[in-house]
């Protein structure tokens, strides 16, 4: 069986996985999943890059240990990538014994083809990009990336002789055209390369946090160094030579263009420096924008990927990100955006189909279609289709693989609305004619959906079964799966729409101003559900975010609001107890764009943890009032998106007369402290 190990590049954890990071993973999952869909035996690792000053920064900001900072930190990492339905096979940090151990081979290898030396380093640094910094890198002084000052450093440091490998790498280039895609990155290689390299530092002196170089234990591996190393740590370098052998060297690096340098020049000439292959492939992908810049935490651009993904599910967020963002180039990323294809081709498109074929296939026939035989059009189509949808993902052109499934679907719609089975199926006379449309129909869209698998693995599953077929996603093949399948009745079973329509009314804005009397302690964010501007409501029922797909329980979309418990309605203390309050203070505060009623707040939720609440209290609390202020909290809500945002707990207050009064205390306790 072929095999294909693939990686994406290890993230930085002093901050959560943004919407940027996430649509590197996904896009790279799509890619793991389409591999398997063919058959080819996948390794696809993803992972942390923990010995970044930043982390160490950020744990110490937090008062932890920075190695109890990162194991919680890949916590929530995991957490978000299952959310994702990412299907990774391992996943690597470098401060794992494993990786240093692949460090210590590599810099050993290197160190014996004498290709290191020491010199004093004098420049600039970039501590956001882990980066030395060159005077040409810089605009106006600042690092154009962080649009910050980068650090003076004076330093003696170990360094790598690059630039003995300038014409190994131009000639691995040239012999190998497709090492670096697309083509418009390798020509900026390229042309990095035609200027000349210059040797790199590859330590860092004085430093506690990272791996002790093995030739000099008194500096630390510099983190980029170390890094990149993890590609071959993750597969056993150093600890299971089997392993190794089984999948080095890497089919393909999947990164973002601001990395590629490090991934096409400086890995391949440590690998060569070690005497050990090179990757085969590097993918350089573009950046999400928000509003034109790229989306980054440091830049105060970055989206929670998943607010975005509970916004229609995770298979929702997995399709736009792929099927509307050219791979390779940039793309912008915005709600509204995010709404109007999830209309269009969830809603309107594939979910109508779905509902039309399956609920058609139950009324005429009771679940039960059988196939005809007679060719089709549509039959065609579908042999067009899986011959372009292979040829775009084998080249990574995964928008227009997508692109390519949407026009079978199309095709399918139209072809409905052109045979109209509504009208065959009133006169028996066609009971031929109307089985075989309902078939054909059926049939090319089963195609279509097991083609869409590698992007929307759960929902495709849950269409599947609808359409009788039942085979696990692990055993699904493109070569049988992706066959048009003439024979064989099968049976259909209609259900709840997958993809709801939406209008994009907030219907999860709390509502602070019902009925005031009598006062009640309330919990201020979104447990009642009137939008705020009535004027948009429309025929079309306002869903914030339709149930998902059966089969996508990973993130559950968030459900409509609950009508509150009738006031003599009963519980027991167990209920009572299931209800986790806990005291909070609120450390920042600021008004949600476009709410009257909502108030973002930053809530320090135990002795160094932090979380996000919307509450609707912007009509009794300006940001300033609130700052500093010690709150009751309900602690063990499902995150719920509200405006844009994510709202992770629901502030009590009392409403008297439409306003929210905030829960005092006498004497503050300690956040995290339990109410009961
Ligand atoms: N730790 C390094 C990578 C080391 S790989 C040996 C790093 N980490 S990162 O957390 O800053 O970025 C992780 C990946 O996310 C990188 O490939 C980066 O290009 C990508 N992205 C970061 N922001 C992004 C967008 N806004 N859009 C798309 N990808 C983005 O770099």
């Amino acid at each position: 069986m072929p095999r294909f190990y693939l990686t994406t590049a290890i993230d930085y954890v002093n901050s959560r996985p943004h919407l940027g990071t996430a649509y590197e993973k996904i896009t790279a999952d799509v890619i793991a999943r389409y591999k398997r869909l063919g058959g080819v035996d996948t390794h696809f690792v993803m992972g942390n890059d923990e010995h970044s000053q930043n982390v160490f920064r950020r744990a110490r900001e937090l008062g932890q240990e920075p190695l109890a900072y990162c194991d919680r930190m890949e916590q929530e990492f995991r957490d978000v990538w299952r959310a994702l339905d990412l299907s990774f096979d391992d996943f690597i940090r470098t401060t794992q014994p494993r990786h240093k151990a692949a460090v210590e081979t590599i810099v050993t290898r290197i160190a014996a083809a004498g290709d290191l030396y020491q010199a004093d380093y004098e420049g600039w640094y970039c501590v956001g990009c882990e980066a030395f910094k060159q005077e040409k890198d810089l605009v106006e002084g600042l690092c154009p990336i962080h649009r910050t000052k980068p650090d003076w450093i004076k330093e003696r440091n170990h360094f790598f002789k690059l630039s003995a490998y300038r014409d190994r790498l131009l000639a691995h280039f040239a012999e190998h055209p497709e090492f670096l895609q697309p083509d418009v990155r390798r020509n900026e290689i390229l042309r990095l390369l035609d200027a000349g390299l210059e040797d790199i530092s590859i330590s860092r002196a004085g430093q506690s946090w990272g791996i002790p170089l093995p030739t000099d234990p008194s500096s630390v591996v510099y983190v980029w160094f170390d890094a990149l190393i993890n590609y071959a740590s993750a597969v056993g370098l150093g600890t299971d030579p089997a392993l190794f052998d089984t999948w080095w060297p890497a089919d393909l690096h999947v990164v973002g263009k601001d990395i590629t340098r490090f991934h096409a020049v400086i890995w391949p000439a440590m690998l060569m420096s070690a005497g050990l292959p090179v990757p085969r492939q590097v993918f350089g992908h573009g950046w999400v924008h928000l509003r034109g810049e790229k989306m980054s935490k440091s830049l105060g651009t970055a989206i929670d990927p998943l607010e975005a993904a509970q916004r229609f599910g995770a298979d929702a967020l997995r399709l736009f990100l792929t099927k509307e963002i050219p791979y390779g180039a940039d793309g912008d990323f915005t709600f509204e955006r995010f709404e109007e294809r999830y209309n269009a081709d969830l809603a309107n498109n594939l979910g109508n189909l779905v509902n039309r074929v399956t609920a058609m296939g139950a009324r005429y026939r009771q679940g039960h279609l059988t196939p005809t035989g007679s060719p089709s059009r549509l039959q065609d189509l579908a042999a067009t289709t899986v011959r372009e949808y292979g040829a775009a993902m084998d080249t990574y052109a995964l928008h227009q693989g997508v692109a390519s499934v949407f026009r079978l679907l199309d095709a399918t719609n139209e072809y409905l609305a052109e045979r109209a089975p509504w009208t065959l199926a009133k006169d028996p006379a066609n009971a031929a004619a109307l089985d075989e449309v309902l078939f054909t129909a059926a049939e090319s869209l089963r195609l279509a959906t097991v083609l869409l698998g590698p992007v929307m693995p759960a929902s495709t599953q849950a269409i599947l079964a609808r359409l009788g077929d039942h085979t696990p996603l692990v055993d699904r093949r493109l070569a049988v799966d992706g066959a048009w399948r003439a024979a064989g009745a099968r049976t259909v079973a209609a259900g709840e729409a997958l993809w709801p329509r939406v209008v994009s009314a907030d219907p999860t804005t709390p509502d602070v101003t019902a009925a005031p009397a009598p006062v009640q302690v309330r919990a201020l964010s979104g447990v009642s559900s009137v939008p705020e501007d009535q004027s948009s409501a429309t025929p079309v029922s306002p869903v914030a975010a339709p149930a998902a797909p059966a089969a996508s329980a990973a993130t559950p979309a968030p459900t409509s609001a609950e009508p509150a418990p009738s006031e003599d309605a009963v519980i027991t203390i167990d209920d009572f107890m299931k209800v986790e309050l806990k005291v909070g203070k609120v450390l920042a505060a600021e008004a949600v764009p476009k709410s009257k009623k909502l108030l973002k707040l930053t809530v320090q939720d135990g002795a160094a943890s932090e979380r996000t609440i919307l509450a609707g209290i912007a009509e009794s609390y300006t940001p300033e009032a609130i700052v500093g202020r010690t709150i009751a909290f309900v602690a063990n809500l499902a995150p719920r998106p509200m405006m844009g945002l994510v709202s992770h707990g629901m502030v009590l207050a009392a409403d008297t007369d439409g306003k929210a009064q905030l829960i005092a205390f006498e004497t503050p306790p300690a956040p995290g402290t339990r109410i009961r």
